[in-house]
């Protein structure tokens, strides 16, 4: 009998540590050896590629309810395909709580869709409505059945939560032991900015980028971090567009405070001009913060660098182009106000950091590594079984081929959405196979895994996320249930 199920053979084995050349032993879904030469039932020959974690996609919007009830077209089914496609093995989507909402109720509603999953998956709660029940009863319920992250949005209608809401959330947070992700831009601003840009007859999607332009970002950013340390509640800033918002960070950072940024490859390769393309096709590329410019994506590699940003994620969202559910629901003439936020990106993510990474060199293989699979895994507590390749892991890894030169296009993305912003650029490197669970569920670009073998990630306490245990004046206000 094979000593092992499955010997990835000949690859060059690349941590957020170091690279070497190994062979990897799988049992039973788990790592169980890193050698020199093995043997196995089934082999996989990975010469000439690196093999890498798979990849971790801690900010994803998949199959997420819509008010009124209706999903995102990316469902678990489609979205697990497209992962896989793209080298991503673990993704943690949301689940939403709309305003007078019983978290309990939807968050069942969201395990029974994803049991069609064929990736390992977990949930951020979105919350918008803190009431008492909310903070005293749900929040502690939920952390502890495995949910031990929130998500705020600190903008949008009818999502955003005004500075007494999210204290209170931070307070629930830092009591029960949960990170809190926030999404960081000034309501009330964008609003303003929003009407006036309207009534100056500003209506098309490029004035979408304009409605929101990088001090808003910056603002609420200071405000989600002040308010953060007021309570000591360690916090992460989704999608990060800019050197001058990673700048608040670095400036938290230093001080000590336990605050983490993520970062999305749109804000690598899209940039403000694709939202004034012609006709309704800028809608394609309106996500919230917007695409910047040229000079903004540089010196998002150096925060990279810095470590100031020290996740990439997708933020895929579900809006097709064509059709009636999509960028279109208010048709196309519609107002940028009117036209759904987000862009898809759940396959494109590792081949694009790779490429504008690795490849034009701004980070190295290891860097790459931490920034897709171990850094998110740590931070949302999954590391070790996630993020890494060490004996005990789960057994799940991307091939790559570093060389391999392809041209993104829609079809390679194997999702439900009907576009890719990112359509038509080049890239160096790509993802050649996916073991899943020690089980081979891509190889070149041939997706074959079974609706339901994703697992739910039950995620515990874990360091990282305890607070520092100081706060101002001593007084300890969330200590206190009001
Ligand atoms: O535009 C975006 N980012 N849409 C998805 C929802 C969010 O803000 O994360
Ligand atoms: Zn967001
Ligand atoms: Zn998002």
């Amino acid at each position: 009998m094979a000593e092992f199920d499955l010997v990835v053979r000949g690859g060059t084995v690349v941590t957020g540590a170091d690279m070497f050349p190994a062979d990897i032993g799988i049992r039973a879904g788990r790592i169980a050896a890193i050698a020199d030469t093995l043997t196995g039932a089934e082999v996989l020959d990975a010469s000439g590629m690196l093999v890498m974690p798979g990849g971790v996609d801690t900010h994803c919007h998949i199959e997420q309810l819509q008010p009124g009830g209706l999903a995102d077209e990316e469902t678990f089914t489609t979205g697990s395909i497209s992962c896989l496609a793209g080298g991503t093995t673990t993704a943690i989507t949301f689940a939403m709580q709309f305003k007078g909402e019983r978290i309990r109720d939807t968050l069942a509603e969201y395990h029974r869709r994803a049991r069609q999953a064929m990736i390992d998956y977990s949930f951020h709660q979105i919350i918008t409505d803190p009431t008492d029940e909310v903070v005293f009863q749900e929040i502690p319920e939920i952390v502890a059945s495995g949910i031990r992250s929130l998500k705020v949005f600190l903008t949008y209608d009818p999502l955003h939560l005004d500075d007494r809401e999210y204290l209170r959330v931070l307070a629930a947070a830092r009591r029960t032991g949960a990170l809190v992700t926030v999404h960081c831009e000034n309501y009330q601003a964008i609003g303003e900015r929003s009407r006036a840009l309207l009534a100056d007859g500003k209506t098309g999607p490029k004035y979408h980028a304009w409605s929101r332009p990088k001090v808003i970002e910056r603002e609420a950013t200071y405000r989600a971090i002040a308010l953060a340390e007021l309570i000591d509640q360690p916090i992460q800033v989704f999608h990060v567009s800019c050197a001058e918002v990673a700048a608040e960070i670095a400036r938290a950072q230093a001080r000590g405070l336990k605050v983490w940024a993520e970062t999305c490859p749109q804000y690598f390769v899209l940039r403000a001009q694709d939202m004034d393309r012609p006709g309704f096709e800028g809608a394609k590329f309106m996500c919230s913060p917007a695409p910047r410019e040229r000079e903004d994506q540089a010196a998002l590699w150096q925060d990279v660098r810095r470590g100031t940003l020290d996740v990439i994620s997708s933020d895929h969202s579900g809006w097709s182009y064509h059709g009636s559910r999509g960028k279109r629901v208010n048709g196309e003439t519609a107002a940028f106000p009117d036209i759904p936020n987000g862009v898809p990106g759940l396959a494109a993510r590792l081949p694009l950091i790779f490429s504008e990474g690795v490849a034009k060199g701004h980070i190295d293989p290891c860097a790459f590594v931490r920034l897709v699979a171990a850094n998110p895994a740590r931070m949302f507590g999954l590391y070790p079984r996630k993020g890494t390749i060490a004996p005990g892991s789960d057994a799940d890894l991307v091939v790559f081929d570093p060389h391999k030169k392809m041209t993104l296009t829609n079809a390679l993305m194997q999702q439900a959405i009907d576009y890719t912003p990112y359509e038509g650029i080049d890239v160096t490197g790509w993802p050649v196979a996916t073991v899943k669970s020690g089980r081979v569920v891509m190889r070149e670009g041939k997706v074959q895994a079974e609706p339901g073998s994703g697992r739910f990630l039950a995620r515990g306490p874990y360091d990282l996320i305890k607070p520092l245990g100081v706060v101002p004046d001593g007084f300890d206000q969330a200590s206190v249930l009001v």
